[in-house]
């Protein structure tokens, strides 16, 4: 079989995708269309060469902007079954989603509005596309722990909805923990919880991530081999990575894919997931990522078949879960 075809068919879950992320430039109009809301930019072609960045900010400067064309239940839905439908097509099986309610209730859309519409796509892509899922609710980092709590208490009333809570957003100047006592809330009231850390961010804010925040796993955390206690901390508590090749390298974390650490997490023994993060900024959904990294250090296929593995051990589901999706990997793997 060819490396292509194997990387698009081994069983993959996704652990970092920001719903939002996946507002592709032609949904975005059609939304803006639809929903009488301007845009700056004439065209799709347009949009897409705005699309180069320098660092995270000046992306997340065009995604907020992006976001505003959802409005209702609809926007949110399609939204969310159009990614499902490119998941489908790569054979993931299982899907944690991010959404960032603040993104939304701040310009006035409802809470309800925007998990209802993610919602009920992903409950259909369970029943329909055989994709199980679960939520991740992500507060924003640039904007003050009040105001996360504010958005918590608004999530107790959609708590079945929801298996975790994480922190996105501007990384430099906003420490985890200033999260520390809504992380806190959130894990007495059940949620899970993961957090963005060692993105542009130093170490510190990974060792504050498990510390302050007690996350379960660390999102990006590829500034973590600047730190060699903190890569014995990860490997020893088996903390995984949600790691996004092609983002970082359209945020300017990296140069250019071989100057990507990857490959050296990997080697180090650490559970490295491969991720997209916001495919439809970044330029490829979870194959691409797998296809760059494969290209660029030549990965073997047993080194693919082990990164798809990490995806499902790092996974919030269940072990039994974990062990029919680890045990189709060896079966396809061996064919
Ligand atoms: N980092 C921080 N916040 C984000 C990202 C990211 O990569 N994507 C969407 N929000
Ligand atoms: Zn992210």
């Amino acid at each position: 079989m060819d490396m292509n075809v194997f990387i698009q068919t081994i069983p993959k879950a996704e652990l970092h995708l920001h719903i939002e992320g996946t507002l592709e430039p032609e949904t975005l109009f059609r939304m803006s269309e639809r929903n009488g809301i301007s845009i700056k930019y004439d065209s799709v072609d347009a949009l897409r060469q705005a699309y180069r960045f320098d660092n995270l900010q000046s992306f997340l400067d065009i995604y907020y902007e992006g976001a505003g064309v959802l409005q209702n239940e609809t926007d949110f839905y399609e939204l969310t079954w159009e990614y499902l439908l490119k998941a489908k097509a790569q054979n993931i099986r299982h899907v944690e989603i991010f959404f960032d309610p603040q993104t939304h209730t701040e310009r006035g859309i409802a809470f309800e509005t925007v998990i209802n519409g993610i919602f009920n796509a992903l409950s259909e892509g369970s029943r329909d596309l055989n994709i199980s899922f679960c939520l991740i609710m992500c507060f924003l980092r640039h904007l003050p722990e009040s105001d996360a709590m504010e958005t918590l208490s608004q999530a107790l009333d959609f708590k079945d909805k929801i298996t975790g809570v994480g922190l996105d957003s501007s990384e430099a100047g906003h420490p985890p923990s200033k999260f520390k006592r809504v992380f806190e809330k959130a894990r007495k009231q059940g949620f899970l919880t993961v957090a963005h850390a060692g993105e542009e961010g130093p170490p510190e804010y990974i060792w504050e991530a498990l510390q302050d925040l007690k996350v379960q796993r660390i999102d990006h955390g590829v500034r973590a081999l600047e730190d060699k206690s903190l890569i014995k901390e990860l490997k020893n508590r088996r903390i995984p990575l949600t790691v996004c090749p092609l983002s970082n390298i359209k945020l300017c974390v990296f140069k250019t894919i071989r100057e990507h650490n990857f490959k050296k997490l990997f080697d180090q023994g650490l559970c490295v997931t491969v991720n997209s993060d916001d495919p439809a900024y970044f330029g490829g959904y979870v194959v691409e990522n797998y296809l760059a990294l494969q290209n660029a250090f030549q990965l073997t296929r047993d080194d693919i078949a082990q990164i798809a593995v990490n995806s499902f051990n790092a996974a919030f589901i269940s072990q039994d879960k974990k062990d029919m999706f680890i045990d189709q990997i060896k079966k396809f793997a061996a064919e």
